[in-house]
């Protein structure tokens, strides 16, 4: 529930950033959209969602500090908004209708308040440290699911500089394939996250990811009373390599990735 202002604020920013983008999906074709590297794509919707977000907490908050995807580190402050203001950007060029904008503030690095909101759905996932996590004005829970057989689990291939980890995915594909009851690869960790707090999926792992995808998911996952960290099961620290669950899918996950993590990846 949106009892907090500085949630309040992280609501009506993503709501309105959720207009920017459900407006456009109407043109797509005539988008303008940049690479910003090779299959990395910005349009000008991510960056239009990213000024109204922006825009709507240097009204109440001049002085925070802001990691935008688009944007940037900007200003220094014990308070930091973490801005996605689309994740799923590549689905939404295709008009491949699953993305979200997410948002979440932490106060001294730690994170505070989380917002996922699925504008196709019209779906706000909000969670603030200590108040559980919520889908509109439900509380959410992650799945009582206790065994990998039978999970539904969520997951992202690596792409870009992680296509080194490969090998390494697909034979944590594999193993996770031939236990679990559904794999499934949405295109937007944020939502993916969402859906763990939600027990809509039991489990979700990916390489790679940064700050902005995975902010608002982790206190969701975490006051939804799930787990997060890394594939070999360190804290996780906003930006790397991530893997989420309930309490019992998470361990499971660890144990059936841990024969083939790479040295490399377990520093991380
Ligand atoms: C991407 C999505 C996708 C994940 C990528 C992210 P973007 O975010 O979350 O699911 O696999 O790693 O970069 O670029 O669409 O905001
Ligand atoms: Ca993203
Ligand atoms: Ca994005």
């Amino acid at each position: 529930m949106a009892s907090h202002a500085l949630l309040n604020i992280a609501v009506r920013a993503a709501r309105r950033a959720g207009e920017v983008i459900v407006r456009s999906m109407n043109n797509l074709e005539s988008l303008t959209v940049t690479a910003k590297a090779r299959n990395d794509f910005v349009s000008e919707v991510d960056r239009a969602a990213e000024a109204q977000i922006v825009e709507i907490i240097r009204r109440h908050y001049p002085h925070h500090a802001i990691l935008a995807e688009e944007g940037g580190a900007q200003g220094e402050h014990e308070v930091r908004w973490i801005i996605d203001p689309l994740d799923g950007t590549t689905n939404f060029l295709h008009g491949f209708p699953v993305f979200a904008v997410s948002i979440a503030c932490e106060q001294s690095g730690r994170l505070e308040h989380a917002v996922v909101y699925d504008p196709m759905r019209q779906e706000l996932f909000t969670a603030s440290r200590g108040g559980g996590a919520h889908l509109d004005n439900r509380r959410i829970r992650v799945s009582k699911q206790r065994t990998l057989e039978g999970a539904l689990l969520g997951t992202g291939f690596p792409f870009r500089a992680n296509d080194r980890y490969l090998d390494t995915y697909f034979a944590m594909l594999k193993a996770a394939t031939q236990i679990a009851a559904g794999i499934r690869r949405p295109g937007a960790a944020a939502l993916d996250l969402a859906y763990v707090a939600a027990g809509r999926i039991d489990g979700f792992w990916e390489f790679g990811l940064a700050p902005w995808d995975t902010a608002a998911g982790t206190l969701l996952v975490q006051e939804a009373g799930g787990h997060i960290g890394t594939p070999s099961g360190e804290p996780y620290q906003q930006g790397g390599h991530v893997v989420a669950g309930n309490p019992r899918v998470y361990a499971a996950l660890l144990e059936l990735f841990a024969p083939y993590i790479p040295e490399e990846m377990r520093a991380r």
